[in-house]
């Protein structure tokens, strides 16, 4: 038999997921999770580098995080989901990389740098360590693919490079400790734009709530969002004019989540005068999308005991590849085992 080849990725559970995370990551797990053997996690060793009092809502938004996984279409049955901190390896694998890793490759990350910019006093030893937690997460499975949003690029880079330092210092030729892994970046919805700035990413942590669709918000939101997004006042509708990223970024929305062309959205749009003719159209067709998602996420959270389960089998098999990369990098690193 042929062995599949693995992916893993992650959503920190901060806040509510929206259509950026949808689209950039978990939609694409779900399209080729026949294919891989799977391995998803909730990232919540990360959604504590933020600079919020997060402890009353943590252990909630995990749970909903990974509810939302198996709503959005990731089966338990083809799919790992599990808590990152369920699995002590990851912050035990991230500590060897620490001592490894040069302090300079992890001050010219650019999310580090955003995010340190907004949470201004509030800089953790954490955020700056974050992308270490993240090599963690995806060398201690060996995985071959890491499907994530553009956004997640330069992290990977990190992962590839610590992985090779690893390997340089500590494996030989023919046993290399880790296999490089691939990011998985698709060309449509890897970056999916605020929707009150078409310049800046859909984030969890804009403070604006009209800066993105979550998965979970109803028709009604949904309709007085995107009745407010930003759009300007140019004649047409149309993709890749830089100076309308909100145009682009509005009709980019709409043929991925309506499954359609660029060429049958441009039609479409030939006729239409303006945005007042286009609005309903996403409006309904994001609405389409989430409904089906909606009606599986209640199930899943109100079937008591089902979560729990699916988290407490995704533990067990998670641990067991987990600690035997663990066991395999210590004794590489000349640890007595
Ligand atoms: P996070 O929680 O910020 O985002 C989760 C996933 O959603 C993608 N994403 C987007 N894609 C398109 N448009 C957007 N506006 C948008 N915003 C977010 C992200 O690229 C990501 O794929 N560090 C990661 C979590 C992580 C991880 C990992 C991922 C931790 N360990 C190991 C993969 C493998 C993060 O903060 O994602």
């Amino acid at each position: 038999m042929i062995q599949k080849k693995r992916v893993l990725s992650g959503v920190q559970p901060t806040g509510n997921l929206h259509i950026g995370n949808y689209l950039g990551a978990i939609r694409n797990w779900v399209e080729s999770q026949a294919e891989y053997e799977n391995f998803f996690c909730v990232v919540d060793l990360h959604a504590i580098t933020g600079s919020g009092n997060y402890r009353l809502e943590l252990a909630e938004n995990t749970r909903r995080t990974a509810a939302l996984y198996i709503a959005s279409g990731i089966d338990p049955e083809l799919s790992t989901v599990f808590v990152q901190s369920h699995i002590s390896a990851h912050a035990e694998l991230a500590w060897l990389f620490n001592c490894i890793t040069p302090l300079n490759w992890l001050e010219r990350m650019i999310q580090f740098k955003e995010k340190a910019l907004k949470q201004g006093e509030n800089v953790n030893v954490g955020l700056l360590d974050y992308p270490v937690l993240m090599a963690a997460d995806i060398l201690l499975y060996q995985a071959d693919y890491v499907p994530v949003g553009e956004d997640q690029k330069q992290h990977l880079e990190l992962t590839r490079d610590i992985a090779v330092r690893i390997n340089d210092q500590f494996g030989n030729k023919t046993h290399p400790v880790f296999k490089l892994p691939n990011p998985l970046i698709r060309k449509e919805g890897a970056r999916v734009m605020s929707l009150i700035d078409g310049n800046s990413k859909m984030s969890k942590s804009d403070p604006s709530d009209f800066s993105r669709i979550h998965l979970l918000d109803n028709p009604d939101a949904i309709a007085k969002k995107i009745k407010k997004c930003k759009t300007d006042a140019e004649r047409g509708l149309e993709f890749d004019n830089p100076n309308r990223p909100e145009s682009h970024n509005l009709l980019s929305l709409y043929m991925i989540l309506a499954g359609k062309t660029k060429e049958q959205v441009i039609s479409e749009c030939e006729t239409m005068r303006g945005w007042g003719d286009f609005k309903p159209l996403l409006i309904e067709t994001i609405i389409a999308t989430l409904q089906p998602i909606q009606t599986k996420y209640a199930e899943v959270i109100n079937e008591s005991g089902y979560l729990d389960q699916v988290l407490a089998n995704g533990r067990e098999k998670a641990a067991e590849i987990a600690f035997d990369t663990l066991k395999s990098v210590k004794s590489a690193m000349g640890f007595l085992i």
